[in-house]
């Protein structure tokens, strides 16, 4: 028993340095944080950072400037060990050492917009100080977030010289939430949007907010694209305001999913033929009285005529007449009407992948000035690789949007690590050579939109690595020409820490996994090999669903005699949609990238490569390295055991291990399915795959998330349900 007070006090101080340690540790390893965590700066830079960092001088009495005092009061506090002090004193006061945060001027800055800031280390006062300023508040959130990356990254702000500005005004998120709380395509619980608790705002809707604004993004779509009108009525629409005020703050504003056929399930009118002037009457009607709800609200995003969605289409109009019907009714409130431009459909004979382009392009110069047609990166729906969409740089007449999609519907779901920062960018970065040679994606676009993957796991995103999308997303939407592995690195070390030994690592893991994925999955410019419905796992065999385009065997085309779809003028001609020098290229097979070429060629299995070695053994070569090298993630990342908190370090591993064995699976199946036909014997030291295809092709799922329609079956006997191995080998 403890009987003297010195040793009480010593052990209630040691009591008190492990109830710390402990906090410590669970705050290191919490996944809700994401990837602003603010964990201590180690002792070696702490002096640094804290001598430029003494206080915060800001007037913080608006709302958003509230928001941001207290972030960058929260993040130094919490990196630097000790409470900055926020002071309100005129400028002249400021003193060595302090962060003088401004989001108000009477002279606006010259080159920053009203969304940028600078940051910059001021010395004309005789004092040191680091200016962050903007001409509003929202630019002064955005830079107090930057100011805050530069310290978890371990940057110099010594000497900052930073103007920073978004390349497109509006970086928005799409959310494919249902109002009964599933989310299509969502791989990480529920949608965070619960409206039977609405208009109570929960924290989480507040931290979601924060995350967003941390890097940039300013738009959030609420609900599906496949609409539910309900959302339009004014019990829901009360809601939506409430959403709208709490995420005001942080500069974000909201836009709903629009229901074409509103005016019919909602309005009781007979049609919504978009020329008729009670339907032009009705949207006119519903925009007032949302815009009397949220005055700052951002418009709608309409899937019109595609996927059995309705839209102007059904009544003999165009896509012009029904996206300007609605942009008219929004139009005297500055809203903004995004109209999505994936259409396809099996009625008609063409190839898929040259229907949008068809649809749209002759549409060029017609939207009106508050339509932007959102246009997916590639011409079919998401694949691990995919071209260009022959729609960016065609229509320079029309505000254009690029739509990537964060949820992985066609990567494996949330197996394993596969980051999209270099996709997107290997998308943003394409030539058009439209109207120059040297012309980019990125140049036609005024904004970029991404299918959100965020729900109501604690870590978000379903898993901790599929947080670092969500990063990327923000920070390509700012600025699409950023290198990817700036960005890979930035989300690292706020996510994982600034120890060299796990941050180098973790980058390669990041800028290696997409391409591993497309090896695995999809090589050489195969695409839509995924099973029915769900897209979960492989079906290369795949031939008799109605819409012929849902075939993968629609895409591959693989018979007897070779593989891939022609899209050179002996086949669809889809080339022909790309610029003159673009298509030269694709439809020469010495020209075209390896990766696309099965994209655009139908080939002989023996066709020759530029290697010299024939295309059958390319192709299950590269199986092999896709499958070499998501084996060789999960040796990277077992290493790293002693550098990561024991929870997320093992999440990941198992997640790693069941992405190695998805990759198997692929590998196997597809090389079994295409070996069936090309009857060629594997190339040596490549291993045939365990099973004969039949049992691959047996391979059913009960249930899969993201996906409303449970397919009932089984694998061999028994049933299995997704988050289980598939039928371990
Ligand atoms: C894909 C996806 C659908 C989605 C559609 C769209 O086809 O599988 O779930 O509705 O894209 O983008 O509209």
């Amino acid at each position: 028993m403890l009987s003297t007070t010195p040793l009480r006090i010593a052990l209630r101080a040691l009591l008190a340095i492990a109830a710390a340690l402990a906090s410590s540790a669970v705050a290191a390893d919490n996944s809700y944080d994401l990837w602003l965590r603010y964990p201590r700066v180690e002792a070696t830079h702490l002096n640094y950072y804290r001598a430029r960092a003494t206080a915060i001088v800001a007037d913080c009495s608006t709302p958003t400037m509230r928001v941001a005092c207290t972030e960058l009061q929260r993040g130094l506090s919490q990196m630097l060990g000790r409470t900055v002090p926020i002071r309100h004193v005129p400028l002249d006061q400021s003193r060595d050492g302090d962060i003088v945060l401004v989001g108000q001027r009477s002279i606006p800055l010259a080159g920053i917009g009203d969304q940028g800031y600078v940051i910059a280390t001021d010395r004309t006062s005789g004092h040191r100080r680091t200016v962050i300023a903007a001409n509003n508040g929202i630019g002064a959130l955005y830079g107090a977030f930057e100011y805050l990356r530069l310290v978890q990254t371990r940057r110099e702000v010594a000497d900052l010289k930073i103007a920073s500005a978004p390349a497109l005004p509006l970086r928005m998120l799409d959310h494919w939430d249902n109002l009964d709380g599933t989310v299509e395509r969502g791989y990480a619980g529920r949608s965070l949007w619960n409206w039977s608790k609405l208009p109570r705002i929960d924290p989480r809707m507040i931290d979601y907010a924060r995350a967003d604004a941390s890097i940039g993004i300013n738009a959030v779509v609420l609900n599906n694209v496949n609409a539910d009108a309900r959302l339009l009525t004014p019990e829901y629409l009360r809601n939506v305001a409430a959403i709208a005020d709490a995420w005001r703050p942080y500069g974000i504003r909201v836009f709903l999913s629009a229901r074409f056929s509103a005016p019919i399930e909602l309005g009781g009118l007979k049609i919504a033929d978009p020329l008729e002037p009670a339907v032009r009457g009705w949207w006119k009607a519903k925009a007032d009285e949302i815009y009397r709800l949220i005055p700052d609200f951002g418009g709608f995003l309409v899937k019109a005529n595609s996927e059995g969605q309705p839209g102007p289409q059904t009544y003999g109009r165009t896509h012009v007449d029904g996206a300007n019907m609605l942009a008219a009714a929004i139009a005297p409130h500055g809203g903004t009407l995004l109209w999505r431009a994936f259409v396809y459909s099996g009625e008609k004979a063409t190839d898929r992948a040259r229907q949008a382009f068809d649809e749209f392009a002759p549409l060029d110069g017609k939207f009106a000035s508050n339509v932007i047609l959102q246009v997916k990166n590639g011409p079919i729906d998401f694949q691990p690789r995919e071209p260009f969409h022959p729609l960016f740089g065609a229509m320079p007449h029309t505000r254009v949007a690029m739509e990537v999609q964060l949820t992985r519907e066609y990567l494996g779901e949330n197996a394993g690590i596969v980051w999209l920062g270099t996709m997107w960018s290997e998308a943003l970065r394409s030539s058009t050579a439209r109207p120059r040679p040297a012309f980019q994606v990125l140049g036609s676009l005024s904004t970029i939109a991404g299918v959100a993957n965020i729900g109501s796991n604690p870590d978000w995103t379903g898993s901790d690595f599929d947080q670092a999308n969500w990063y990327a997303f923000g920070r390509l939407a700012w600025d699409p020409a950023v290198e990817p592995a700036q960005i890979a690195e930035e989300w690292t070390r706020m996510t994982w820490g600034n120890d060299p030994r796990a941050v180098k690592p973790i980058v390669k893991m990041l800028m290696t996994s997409r391409e591993a994925t497309v090896d695995a999955m999809t090589p050489l410019g195969l695409a839509h090999q995924m099973a029915t419905g769900h897209h979960y796992g492989p079906g290369p065999w795949i031939s008799d669903l109605a819409e012929p385009s849902w075939n993968p065997a629609y895409y591959n085309r693989a018979d007897r005699a070779g593989i891939g779809f022609d899209r050179t003028a002996n086949g669809s001609n889809a080339v022909a949609q790309y610029s003159p020098p673009i298509a030269r290229c694709l439809t020469d097979t010495a020209c075209v990238p390896e990766t696309e070429l099965l994209w655009f060629h139908h080939l002989p299995w023996t066709y020759r490569m530029r290697s010299g070695a024939t295309l059958w053994d390319t192709l299950v070569e590269r199986y092999d390295r896709g499958v070499s090298a998501i084996a060789m993630m999960n040796r990277s990342w077992s290493q790293l055991g002693p550098l990561i908190d024991a929870r997320r370090h093992a999440a990941v591993a198992s997640s790693l291990r069941r992405q190695l064995l998805e990759s198997e699976w692929w590998r196997n199946s597809s090389i079994a399915y295409f070996q069936s036909l090309s009857r060629l014997p594997l190339p040596a030291g490549h291993a045939a795959p365990p099973r004969p295809l039949s049992w691959y092709e047996g391979v059913r799922f009960d249930t899969v998330p993201g996906f409303l329609t449970p397919r009932i079956g089984s694998c061999r006997s028994s049933v299995v349900v997704r988050g289980d191995p598939p039928c371990a080998p």
